[in-house]
C-alpha cells in the first residue's frame, strides 16, 4: 500500500512537472551540443543567397509566439480538412520556411528525435538578428512543440491598424508590458511590408481626409506612388531604409511622421509608450538592452508538448 503511494504521487509529480516546461540555456549541453552551431549555419547559408531571410524569420518566431505560445505551430503545414496557421490570412508575410526545414535536418542528423522545433525557430530568430548587425544573447531552451494549427486563430495576432490601447491589451494577453510593446515593435527594423498592411493610411482614411493626417506628407506621397488604390499584390516598401540592418531607426522614423503602420504610429499615442520610444531613439545602446529582455520574454511562452521530427507535421 505505502509503495503504491508513493508511486502515484511521484507519478502525479512527474506529470505535472513535465506538463510545466521550464527552460534553460544549457537544455542541450549533453544531448545536442552543436545545436547553436547547427542552426547558425543554416541561418547563415539561407542568408548568404536571399537577404530577406532575417526578417522572415525573426517574424515567424513571433507569430509562433503570440498564439497558442512559440510551439512551433506556425511551422505546421495544413492537412487534409485542417487549414494551418500559415495558410491564414497574415500568410502573405511569412515565409522563408525552408530555411527552419534546413536547419531542423542538420540538427537532427546530429542528435535524432532531441531538440523540438520551437527551439530551432527561437534560436533562429537570434541568429537572425545577429546576423543582421544586431545584438546576440542567450536563449533559454526546452521549449516542446505543439499538435494544433488552425488558420482561424491567426485573428488573435495584433493588426497593423491596432491602437494603443489595443496593442496594450494584446501584449497584455501574453503577459507582455507596455516596455515589451514598444522594445519589440523594433523588430520593424527589418525586412518587407506589402501595401495592404498600410493602405488604411493612404487611401480613404476617413470621412474627412483621405491620408493619416499623422504621416509626413512627403513621405504619403511617396507611399501613394508605390501603393495606388488597385496596386499589385506583391508591391511594398522595405520596413526602414537599412531594412536589413538592426538599428534603433526604427523609432527615429516615427517621430519624422514615417511610421510604416497605424500601430507603428500608435507607440506615440500615451506617455509612457512615448518616451520609451524616444529613449530608444536617442540610444542605441537603451534600445538593445530592452530589445534583448523583451525577446527573452516573449520567446519563454511555451505551450507545446512533443519534440516534433518534421517541423511540417506532427508526430
Ligand atoms: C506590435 C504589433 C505588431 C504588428 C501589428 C505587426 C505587424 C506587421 C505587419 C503588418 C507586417 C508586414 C507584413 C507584410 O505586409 O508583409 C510586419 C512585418 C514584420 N514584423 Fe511585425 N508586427 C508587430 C510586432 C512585431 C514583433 C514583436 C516583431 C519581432 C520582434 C515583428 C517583426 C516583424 C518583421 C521582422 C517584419 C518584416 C517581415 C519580412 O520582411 O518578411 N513584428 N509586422
Ligand atoms: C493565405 O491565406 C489565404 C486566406 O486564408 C489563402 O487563400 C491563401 O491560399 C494563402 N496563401 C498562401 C501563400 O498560403
Ligand atoms: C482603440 O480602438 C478601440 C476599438 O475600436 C476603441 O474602443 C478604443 O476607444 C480605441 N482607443 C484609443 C485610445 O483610441
Amino acid at each position: 500500500m505505502a509503495i503504491m503511494s508513493t508511486l502515484l504521487i511521484s507519478l502525479l509529480i512527474l506529470s505535472f512537472s513535465s506538463s510545466s516546461t521550464s527552460l534553460s540555456s544549457n537544455y542541450y549541453a549533453k544531448t545536442c551540443p552543436n545545436v547553436e552551431s547547427l542552426v547558425r549555419k543554416a541561418v547563415r547559408d539561407a542568408a548568404t543567397s536571399d537577404k530577406k531571410v532575417p526578417a522572415a524569420l525573426l517574424r515567424m518566431h513571433f507569430h509562433d509566439c503570440f498564439i497558442r505560445g512559440c510551439d512551433a505551430s506556425v511551422l505546421l503545414d495544413s492537412k487534409g480538412n485542417n487549414k494551418a496557421e500559415k495558410d491564414g490570412p497574415p500568410n502573405v508575410s511569412l515565409h522563408a520556411f525552408y530555411v527552419i526545414d534546413d536547419a531542423k535536418k542538420a540538427v537532427e542528423s546530429a542528435c535524432p528525435g532531441i531538440v523540438s522545433c520551437a527551439d530551432v525557430l527561437a534560436l533562429a530568430a537570434r541568429d537572425s538578428v545577429v546576423l543582421s548587425g544586431g545584438p546576440s544573447w542567450d536563449v533559454p531552451k526546452g521549449r516542446k512543440d505543439g499538435r494544433t494549427s488552425l488558420a482561424s486563430e491567426t485573428i488573435q495576432l495584433p493588426f497593423p491598424t491596432f491602437n494603443i490601447s489595443q496593442l496594450q491589451q494584446s501584449f497584455a494577453k501574453r503577459g507582455l508590458s507596455l516596455e515589451d510593446l514598444v522594445a519589440l515593435s523594433g523588430g520593424h527594423t527589418l525586412g518587407f511590408s506589402h501595401c495592404s498592411s498600410f493602405k488604411n493610411r493612404i487611401h480613404n482614411f476617413n470621412s474627412k481626409t483621405g491620408v493619416d493626417p499623422s504621416i509626413s506628407p512627403s513621405f504619403a506621397a511617396g507611399l501613394k506612388k508605390i501603393c495606388p488604390v488597385n496596386s499589385a499584390k506583391n508591391a511594398g516598401v522595405p520596413m526602414d531604409p537599412s531594412s536589413t540592418s538592426f538599428d534603433n531607426k526604427y523609432y527615429k522614423l516615427i517621430f519624422q511622421q514615417k511610421a510604416l503602420f497605424s500601430s507603428d504610429k500608435a507607440l506615440l499615442d500615451m506617455t509612457k509608450t512615448k518616451n520609451l520610444a524616444a529613449n530608444f531613439a536617442s540610444s542605441k545602446d537603451a534600445f538593445t538592452k530592452a530589445f534583448i529582455k523583451s525577446m527573452i520574454k516573449m520567446s519563454s511562452i511555451t505551450g507545446g508538448q512533443e519534440v516534433r521530427k518534421n517541423c511540417r507535421v506532427v508526430n
